[in-house]
């Protein structure tokens, strides 16, 4: 039998959360915890898939579901699927489980799937006959209505004619803004592209309002939120080596904060008064001299950084007792500490020289601790067997 597995890192946002959602810049880095997405598929007479053994339920996997209707869909013949998801990043705890589980299943259903192609040489994206990408500047991909899309897509320049199955069908952008498309589904429309491009990419990703010119640039992605037209270019950042080896000590509350009313949270804010987008804007400052810093390789003055955008997120009043005694306990080691994702619980992180002494600070105070380095791999195909596991007479007979 036929399976794929994919993987993809968790993230810890540095600075710029909330803002990001309204254009302003921040930086978040690829984390060692890591999610792993297997799929196998069903016999021929199962009615329904199967995640971790149980039916599935689309209300408690909505991202999943949403992959499946824009890449695996029944209509078309598409088989049922067995999924198994593993992996050692806490759900609803800021660290962005549910873009890397987004990001990896849907390197994982692509892999399974393969794609068609325009032309019969080449496999760049603008041969592309069906898929998702940023080259093709399609708003659909974010639609949130219920219609199944066709995932006969047409590109550039005419017909499908060949069929190619297998990991190298996989495009790290294809993951990131399908990861962003339902992200953005399970948060009211209001999503950055922060989170699935960190997961899809790996390393170092700053979101920023201009094009760095000094900057690896990857793309731009476009959102219509519920407050207007949003952009944001995307770049993959390379750090100075560090004097002293720096690392991030994430605490974990335990308390559940599902993002989505986190981000409500900030919007209702604003719409009572509007006049608190200067206090978004002020955040935009803190992180862009922050991600200077962070260049700079002035790892004193990252810290600072963060110290000043926590006080900007306790203003917000997306913080809570909970991460204020966690961000206190880490003070005294640390060159820095903030909240990390949506707060109102979830984790902080503490940039520091000292791991343990963070690290034991934090558990005393109450806190679960993973302790991670800067910019680690992103989207990885685990291992392939028997692929693809969907394909269509008009598949094969073009091979
Ligand atoms: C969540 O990890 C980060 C937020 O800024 C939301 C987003 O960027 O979509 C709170």
């Amino acid at each position: 039998m036929g399976r794929v597995t994919a993987s993809a890192p968790g993230k810890c946002i540095l600075f710029g959360e909330h803002a990001v959602v309204y254009g302003q810049p921040a930086v978040a880095v690829a984390i060692e915890q890591r999610i792993s997405v297997k799929i196998e598929t069903l016999a021929s007479d199962s009615k329904n898939w199967k995640i971790d053994g149980m039916e599935f339920n689309p209300k408690r996997h909505p991202h999943v579901q949403a992959l499946r209707n824009r890449i695996w869909q029944s209509g078309q013949g598409a088989p049922n699927l067995s999924i198994q998801i593993t992996g050692d990043i806490p759900p609803a705890s800021g660290l962005g489980s549910s873009a890397a589980l987004s990001v990896a299943a849907s390197a994982a259903l692509r892999t399974a799937r393969g794609r068609w192609y325009n032309e019969s040489e080449g496999q760049k994206t603008k041969h592309w006959s069906e898929g998702y990408s940023s080259y093709f500047d399609d708003p659909g991909v974010y639609s949130t209505n219920k219609r199944e899309f066709d995932s006969f897509r047409h590109g550039d320049d005419g017909k499908a004619v060949r069929y190619v199955a297998g990991e190298n069908t996989v495009d790290v952008d294809e993951c990131a803004l399908l990861g962003h498309a339902v992200e953005a589904a399970a948060q009211g429309g209001r999503a950055s592209p922060m989170d699935a491009s960190t997961c899809a990419h790996g390393g170092i990703v700053l979101l920023s309002d201009q094009i760095e010119t000094n900057e690896q640039f990857l793309y731009t992605r476009r959102l219509t939120t519920p407050e207007g037209q949003r952009l944001w270019h995307l770049h993959s950042i390379e750090l100075a080596p560090a004097e002293e080896q720096v690392y991030l000590v994430i605490g974990n509350t335990g308390v559940y904060a599902p993002t989505a009313q986190q981000v409500a949270k900030v919007a209702e804010a604003l719409q009572e008064n509007p006049e608190r987008i200067r206090e978004i804007e002020t955040i935009g400052l803190i992180a862009r001299r922050g991600i200077q810093s962070l260049k700079d390789g002035d790892y004193r003055a990252v810290g600072r950084a963060m110290t000043e955008n926590q006080i900007m997120l306790q203003g917000l009043g997306v913080s809570c007792p909970e991460l204020e005694t966690l961000i206190r306990a880490a003070a005294p080691s640390s060159l820095g500490a903030k909240l990390t994702g949506a707060g109102g619980g979830g984790c902080m992180v503490a940039l520091t020289t000292n791991p343990k002494a963070t690290s034991e600070a934090i558990e005393l105070a109450g806190g679960r601790t993973l302790i991670s380095t800067f910019g680690n791999v992103g989207l990885t195909i685990e291992e392939s067997e028997n692929l693809p596991l969907w394909a269509t007479e008009q598949d094969t007979g073009s091979q």
